[in-house]
């Protein structure tokens, strides 16, 4: 009896050895190139699932709306990938720097097709997005992400019944992190489209936002998640195009040079997701739940720019005119009309340089400042536990050591300034 026991484990050990070195046939649309892991440590986490907007979309919105989009165009993705990768960035986003720090593959986003790989997590991020229904021009705000997420899981439970190779849905689920970084875009919307002041912003959408963030925490500790990192909103009142749009002189300005009404209201936001946050890990003792103060990070960055290799901090790097090189008509890569002359947005010589890329987004040097400080735990509160198996890896940080290695060495940016040049 007891001999039968050990043979039935031996064999349902090599079988699942076996079937372990077979790709899951199921949940890889085509066969995965380019996402496999190349990593010898093992993953700090089994899987990682981001919510969120474009600062942390990897392909959403590009995958709902082909064709649609300025990302979809170099100069977006010349520093790291070399090529458009369907990112609002010229590079890598945080998600992007914490799955590489995790030994994890670049994450997948739900809606794409031929080559998705959910082995290790999912993005529901997508570029435009908010918390609150109808307000932004993208359809995915926070409780349909919430809604695709429970999707995935009903057909990653009815997979796990028919491939035994997959990671078993309690650890997919319930030893995933889960990253929720969102709010901007509704406030964005807020003060440049229906004219709100921060005053009303404040009191009229920081308590729905905050409540729809708070469902969503509730509804996926409800679903089994129990390690998240929630993110704050960071400066964005330091956003050249927000900078374009809503200041005329000193008087609208902080401390920062930044747009006040605008980091107004943002604290007041990461106040009360503060709160919200403690309250839920009241309620939920069991479960992790950081707090990363993007504010806190931003404003560190901008205040000691130099320190970090930074030398612009409010201009974009990609666009054309003004005091910030931002128009909202001629955006990064497109060519139009600008004073009566025709011009082409372009990206700048060294984008490691710039705070901001596109003027509405920021370029990968600040993401991955950001997300080391995020993954050494600085500018967190309540950190996660990482198991003691796992390394940090920083090896892909940055996409170039120093600035005098990359001018040395730059095949990627000079064949995409050139190719961004002729557009
Ligand atoms: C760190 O990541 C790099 C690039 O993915 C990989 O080649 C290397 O093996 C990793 N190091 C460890 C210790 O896992
Ligand atoms: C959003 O807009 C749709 C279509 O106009 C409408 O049916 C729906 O009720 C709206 N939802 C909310 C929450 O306002
Ligand atoms: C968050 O949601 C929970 C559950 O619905 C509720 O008990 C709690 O009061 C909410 N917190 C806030 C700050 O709205
Ligand atoms: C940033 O550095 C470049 C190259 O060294 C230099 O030309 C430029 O003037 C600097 N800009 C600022 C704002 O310091
Ligand atoms: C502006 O430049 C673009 C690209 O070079 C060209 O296709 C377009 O016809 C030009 N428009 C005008 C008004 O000159």
């Amino acid at each position: 009896m007891a001999s039968f026991l050990l043979l039935s484990i031996f064999l349902f050990a090599s079988v699942a050895t076996i079937l372990s070195h077979t790709p899951p046939r199921e949940l890889i649309a085509f066969p995965a190139v380019s996402h496999r892991r190349h990593t010898s440590s093992p993953p700090c986490f089994p899987s990682l699932f981001s919510f969120g907007d474009s600062k942390a979309d990897t392909g959403n919105d590009q995958a709902a709306f082909p064709f649609e989009s300025r990302s979809e165009h170099l100069p977006y993705g010349r520093t790291y990938f070399g090529r458009p990768s369907d990112r609002y960035c010229d590079g890598r986003l945080v998600i992007d720097f914490q799955a590489q720090a995790y030994g994890l593959p670049l994450l997948s986003p739900y809606l794409r097709g031929v080559g998705a790989d959910f082995r290790h997590g999912a993005n529901f991020a997508a570029s435009g997005s908010g918390t609150l229904p109808n307000l932004t021009t993208s359809p995915f705000y926070l409780e349909r992400q919430m809604h695709q997420f429970k999707k995935l899981k009903i057909r990653y439970l009815q997979l796990q019944r028919s491939d035994p190779s997959v990671i078993p849905a309690n650890l997919y689920f319930g030893g995933g992190l889960y990253v929720v970084s969102t709010g901007e875009n509704d406030y964005r919307a807020g003060i440049v489209n229906l004219g709100l002041t921060a005053e009303q912003i404040k009191s009229q959408m920081v308590p729905r936002v905050i409540e729809a963030i708070n469902s969503t925490l509730n509804g996926l500790l409800g679903e089994g998640a129990r390690k998240f990192l929630v993110v704050g909103i960071a400066a964005d009142g330091c956003i050249s195009r927000l900078l374009t749009l809503l200041s005329s002189g000193p008087e609208d300005l902080d401390e920062l040079g930044c747009v006040e009404a605008v980091n107004n209201y943002v604290r007041y936001h990461n106040a009360l997701l503060q709160e919200t946050v403690n309250e839920l890990r009241r309620e939920y003792p069991e479960a992790e739940i950081a707090y990363g103060d993007y504010y806190g990070i931003n404003v560190e960055l901008l205040r000691n720019a130099h320190v970090y290799g930074f030398n612009e901090t409010k201009r974009a790097c990609c666009g054309v005119g003004g005091p910030f090189n931002f128009n909202s008509n001629v955006q990064c890569g497109e060519t139009g009309n600008v004073e009566g002359e025709n011009v082409t947005a372009r990206a700048c010589e060294d984008p490691y340089l710039f705070i901001n890329w596109d003027g509405i987004h920021l370029t990968e040097h600040f993401y991955e400042e950001v997300a080391k400080a995020f993954l050494h735990n600085r500018f967190i509160s309540h950190p996660i536990t990482l198991p003691p198996s796992c390394s940090l890896n920083f090896s892909t940080f940055p996409s170039y050591f120093t600035s005098s290695m990359r001018s040395l060495s730059r095949p990627i940016s000079h064949m995409s300034s050139s190719r961004t040049n002729n557009r």
